[in-house]
């Protein structure tokens, strides 16, 4: 059972859906979910709209998901918006993508307040158009002393650069003679990467039926569960978190040693 049931005013869900979040065990809900939201373009292909559809569909449900984290417990949860390689795409669905951010944070950004959810970034700022930084700022700041769920947003990020650029600032220290290589642990090192001030992800979901990493916090994914599933980013609702969150709670973590 849960210790706070606290369902958003405007958030009226079906009771099936309540009894089964009262079924949730509150002590071993996953204090950090990361989501690669995938299958939003074919979301799109199978109703003939544009992929970019499929993006605005898949936005509407970081919302429902953030709701419903929040009122779970889930101290953290990431979600994968936008990757280092996804500039790769044709440049009207790159536009539409930094645009997404705004419209999400124009919305539901008094809700987030109301709700003390804090916002974060991870990612390349400096690679992100202006209009798309000052909206994720603008929500970091206003959010800044919220102590509730953290909705922290992976947008121009790629692990790999991450690793790297913490690479590089580290050596930069020992240089500088702020610390030694001779000290490097695997703590220090965590110290150096965007994560720096979250705990490594408890619970992987990923959906679209694609089983792969594609880049996403790999040092971080390092004990982390894994929860895939073929449901397109923009159908997966509440009910699809509840059951991830279920099967992660039947899973017995080892970390490598024995139960
Ligand atoms: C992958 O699906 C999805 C993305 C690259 C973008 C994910 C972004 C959102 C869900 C919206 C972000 C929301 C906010 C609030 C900023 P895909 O396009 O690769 O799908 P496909 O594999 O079916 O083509």
């Amino acid at each position: 059972m849960l210790n706070k049931i606290n369902p958003w005013k405007s958030n009226k869900k079906p009771s099936n859906l309540h009894d089964r979040i009262e079924q949730i065990k509150a002590e071993s809900i996953p204090a950090h979910v990361a989501i690669i939201m995938d299958g939003n373009g074919r979301w799109a292909k199978k109703r003939s709209l544009p992929r970019i559809a499929g993006h605005h569909e898949g936005m509407k449900v970081v919302r429902k998901i953030t709701r419903l984290a929040s009122e779970l417990g889930v101290k953290t949860l990431t979600v994968y918006a936008f990757s280092t390689e996804n500039w790769k795409r044709p440049k009207t669905e790159v536009d539409f993508l930094m645009k997404l951010p705004e419209e999400f944070l124009g919305t539901f950004l008094p809700e987030l307040i109301e709700e003390n959810v804090r916002v974060e970034m991870m990612g390349d700022k400096e690679g992100l158009p202006a209009h798309t930084l000052r909206a994720v700022q603008k929500a970091m700041h206003d959010t800044r002393n919220n102590t509730g769920l953290i909705l922290n947003f992976a947008l121009n990020y790629g692990s790999r650069a991450e690793i790297l650029e913490a690479v590089k600032r580290f050596s930069e220290d020992c240089n500088k003679g702020i610390v030694s290589s001779m000290d490097l642990t695997e703590d220090l090192f965590s110290s150096y990467l965007m994560t720096a001030s979250l705990q490594e992800p408890d619970l992987l979901i990923r959906t679209s039926g694609e089983i792969r990493l594609s880049n996403f916090m790999l040092w971080q994914l390092a004990y982390t569960e894994f929860w895939f599933t073929d449901v397109l980013w923009p159908d997966f609702n509440e009910d699809h978190f509840l059951e991830a969150l279920e099967e992660f709670q039947g899973r017995q973590r080892r970390f490598g040693g024995v139960k």
